[in-house]
């Protein structure tokens, strides 16, 4: 197959490993730099996608590293695209997404998928509306409704949360009112919409990381915050350990990739008194952290995955011929 990694930088971990895997399986690795691919819309441009592009395509190719980074001008051909989008070029990142699945390519996250992913209030009614369990969540557009949000969700403490961000940045703990009237200083300046959410102190500072491929979870870790924080982010100082899933929390990850349309996600839960809760689903979880911590193969588990849709496709193209 010929498979492609949309990445801004071929030197990560993560595109590192899924190129090795993917040229170990024998298949043939292209890594796209995601903002050099030009969108060319229209039906002649999906028409000729599928049969001129294919040697003209790359018209550059820059070398950072070991690993060749393609700057394309044009959709290059491929069987498979595996997106890692920086939540900072979604927009455009998945425009281009939407013009691999449109030339027919398989892909581990849909665009529709990502987009619902990355915004986190879009991504929690997703799995509400399936009667997933959440902490309970309220959203605000306005400053001042911030009070009634906290009373929604049963009072202080609350977690407050930026819709958009990764990593542990944009959540902040608010222990009580005071601590809620300085968010709300500081938002009516910075005028971004925000969660808040019931903070689970029971699960003091850790939560689960589940990488869901297919239909299998494939890796788990529990992250411990670092002493004094709440957030369980490696990013923010966490650690983490290799986590044995009960059949509950392994249910509700497969259940939270399945309702965003994720065949790769990674999902992070917490355990609460009722149980885990789902917290959020990534699209384009980091390889390092998992791999290291847990020694499972998650790329080889990802190339894998395409080889089996590549076949059911393949299957189903001669059934309806
Ligand atoms: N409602 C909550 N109750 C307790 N801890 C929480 C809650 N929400 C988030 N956390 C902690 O903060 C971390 C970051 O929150 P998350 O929603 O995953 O944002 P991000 O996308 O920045 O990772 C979580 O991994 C968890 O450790
Ligand atoms: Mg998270």
């Amino acid at each position: 197959m010929k498979i492609s990694i949309l990445s801004r930088n071929p030197a990560l971990y993560s595109t590192r490993r899924l190129v090795e895997s993917i040229r170990s399986r024998g298949h043939e690795a292209l890594v796209i730099d995601t903002l050099t691919v030009a969108v060319e819309v229209g039906a002649t441009a999906v028409r000729r996608g599928v049969k001129v592009i294919k040697p003209r395509g790359i018209h550059s190719v820059l070398t950072a590293g070991r690993i060749p980074i393609h700057n394309t001008a044009y959709l290059p051909q491929v069987d498979a695209v595996i997106p890692r989008i920086g939540a900072s070029i979604t927009y455009y990142g998945l425009a281009v997404v939407r013009q691999f699945e449109a030339h027919g390519a398989i892909t581990t996250a849909s665009s529709e998928a990502i987009g619902k992913s990355r915004d986190k209030l879009h991504s929690l009614q997703t799995m509400g509306a399936v009667g997933l369990p959440i902490p309970r969540t309220a959203v605000i557009a306005r400053p001042e409704m911030l009070y009634n949000a906290v009373h929604a969700v049963g009072g202080t403490p609350v977690v407050i949360k930026l819709l958009q961000g990764t990593q542990g940045r944009g959540v902040l703990l608010a222990p009580n009112f005071n601590t809620v009237a300085a968010v709300l200083e500081r938002l009516k300046r910075v005028r971004k919409q925000i969660l808040v959410q019931e903070y689970v102190a029971e699960s003091q500072g850790r939560d689960t990381r589940v990488i869901v491929v297919g239909d299998a979870c494939v890796a788990a870790m529990t992250r411990i915050a670092a002493e004094g924080e709440f957030r369980a982010n490696l990013h923010m100082g966490g650690r983490a350990e290799p986590a044995a899933l009960d059949e509950k929390t392994r249910q509700l990850a497969l259940a939270a990739a399945r309702a965003h349309g994720l065949a790769v996600a990674g999902v992070d839960l917490i355990q609460s008194n009722q149980g885990p809760m789902l917290l959020e689903v990534n699209s384009s979880p980091g390889l390092e952290g998992i791999e290291g911590v847990t020694g499972a193969d998650v790329a080889g588990a990802v190339v894998r995955f395409l080889e089996r849709e590549q076949s059911h496709k393949k299957r189903k193209r001669r059934k309806s011929r």
